[in-house]
């Protein structure tokens, strides 16, 4: 895959979701500009960015969303989920609340989403493991229950990002 500049063939519509701090924003960040910011701010309301790539010959423009995790700074919910074909379910590894809190953040993705959306759980932050609370096999054992992709990342490293949207993003193709 490569850069496209030209005709789009498709525009897919995928949200971040996961706690406050887990580092949605910086996933972002890395995959739609390659940038990294250990001051990042808190999410308020909805952001979102853009990046087009080429996948199997066909332009394909990601349109990644990106709300707060904090319940006060959230948009409105359905209109969140409206119209999204992929979602990243993000976790902070060396933060165990991030990850116990999963299956509600899944439950309202079901709840909101299309049913055939298509869903990765991301553990964040692996550049630091001597932190991990979270093993690496309590992650994978969850996704592979509920039927969801599984991969560990560093927003910071730039380990794995691109990796998790051509995941999603080459799923929904
Ligand atoms: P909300 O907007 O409040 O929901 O948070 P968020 O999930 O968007 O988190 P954000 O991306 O703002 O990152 C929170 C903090 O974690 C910031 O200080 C980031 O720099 C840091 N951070 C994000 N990703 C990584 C990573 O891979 N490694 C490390 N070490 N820090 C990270
Ligand atoms: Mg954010």
């Amino acid at each position: 895959y490569g850069d496209a500049s030209q005709k789009i063939d498709y525009v897919f519509k995928v949200v971040l979701i996961g706690d406050s701090a887990v580092g949605k924003s910086q996933i972002l960040s890395r995959f739609a500009r390659n940038e990294f910011s250990l001051d990042s701010k808190a999410t308020i309301g909805v952001e979102f960015q853009t990046r087009t790539l080429v996948i199997q010959h066909k332009s394909v423009k990601a349109q990644i969303w990106d709300t707060a995790g904090q319940e006060r700074y959230r948009a409105v919910t359905s209109a969140y989920y409206r119209g999204a074909v992929g979602a990243m379910l993000v976790y902070d590894i060396t933060k165990r609340t991030t990850f116990d809190h999963i299956p509600r953040w899944l439950d309202e993705l079901r709840a909101h989403a299309d049913k055939n959306i298509v869903i990765i759980l991301i553990g964040n932050k692996t550049d630091l493991g001597d932190q991990r609370a979270v093993p690496t096999e309590d992650a994978k054992e969850f996704a592979q229950k509920e039927g969801l992709f599984f991969l560990e990342t560093s927003a910071l490293e730039a380990t794995n990002v691109e990796e998790a949207f051509l995941t999603v993003l080459t799923e929904i193709f």
